[in-house]
């Protein structure tokens, strides 16, 4: 019999630690209340998997995380992740921003060991909860020896998605996931089926380890609109090293914007042009010239994955033409 593998759990709160008064409470209920012991006693058929070793890293809705939670959560995985005996990583997590700290695990770990996040859209105290099924599935995706050198993954409603793509796309669905290449595989019964693989670098081929990162740089987004006051972008960006601006169709500017926008950019602060559609590509030099204002763009990052790429981008180089080419590249 092949030994069963070792796999972490870290809690760290959201609906799938939630509780409701009752069990029609799909939406109103207190989130971060179960311990993750609580939660990982509710399925005990994992323990067919995985040798499972918990611990509550933070309990907390996932709305609250900022750069610092980002880099605990990371220097706990790597950790772990170090250890000969660990063989993967689960994380529970809040749904809100789970894309988020996915793709920066992915972006920042140095390990092709699985590394899955996962949560619920609602509590397990609720009438046909996800929160088992999901947990149940991500840990058998960590468990699975063909979900090593993908990446982070984030696993919900039986689909394994790359952290790279996906985006929370409903506020109480439980099909609230989607990417826009659409998922990696599935997993049904215990078992993933992966169809595809990431094509864009990922963990050991990225220049970011978390064992190294300190403070992050501070990168804002700014959501595009026609009534959006120029005080507003000023204000934003003032204090920010990099401006995500979040612009309509293909990254578009509001022509009152131009100025503030390029005000900023001489002044030192990197504008990125992104779209608030959140998918589809964003064209350099199309809508705007952006060789002449020295803006950059992203490719077809999403205004959230872009923060968080050119956050750490911005670690690295302060050269545009350096931090262009990273949103071709992750
Ligand atoms: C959260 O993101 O922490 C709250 C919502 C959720 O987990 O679905």
């Amino acid at each position: 019999m092949t030994a069963k593998p070792n796999i972490a759990v870290i809690g760290t709160g959201g609906t799938i630690a939630g509780k409701g008064e009752a069990v029609v409470n799909t939406a109103a209920y207190l989130c971060s209340v179960l311990g993750i012991d609580e939660i990982l006693e509710s399925i005990p058929d994992a323990a067919a998997l995985a040798n499972l070793r918990a611990e509550q890293l933070l309990q907390t809705g996932s709305e609250n995380f900022g750069n610092e939670h980002l880099l605990a959560i990371g220097k706990r995985v790597a950790q772990l992740l170090a250890q000969p005996d660990i063989d993967g990583v689960v994380i529970t997590h809040g749904t809100d921003t789970i894309e988020e700290t996915a793709y920066f695990l992915h972006l920042t770990l140095k390990s092709t060991k699985p590394v899955v996040v996962v949560g619920a859209m609602r509590p397990p105290s609720a009438m046909s909860s996800d929160a088992s099924l999901n947990l149940y599935d991500a840990l058998a995706v960590a468990a699975h020896p063909s979900s090593h050198g993908n990446g982070t993954l984030v696993v919900a409603n039986s689909e394994i998605h790359t952290a790279r793509d996906v985006m929370k796309g409903n506020s109480f669905k439980l099909e609230a996931f989607r990417s826009p290449y659409g998922p990696l595989g599935y997993v049904i019964e215990g078992r993933p089926h992966f169809y595809r693989r990431p094509s864009r670098a990922h963990t050991v081929e990225t220049p970011w380890s978390i064992d190294t990162l300190v403070a992050l740089p501070k990168v804002d987004i700014v959501y595009g609109y026609g009534a959006l006051g120029s005080n507003v972008v000023d204000f934003i960006g003032s204090g920010a090293h990099g401006l995500i601006y979040a612009g309509t169709g293909n990254g578009n500017v509001a022509a009152h914007l131009l100025e503030p926008l390029r005000r900023l950019a001489e002044r030192g602060v990197l504008i990125v042009r992104a779209s608030r559609t959140g998918n589809g590509i964003v064209l350099r030099n199309g809508s705007q010239p952006d060789d002449e204002y020295g803006w950059l763009t992203v490719d077809d990052q999403n205004p959230l994955k872009a923060r968080l790429l050119l956050t750490l981008a911005l670690t690295q180089h302060s050269d545009a033409r350096a931090l262009q080419q990273v949103f071709a590249r992750y």
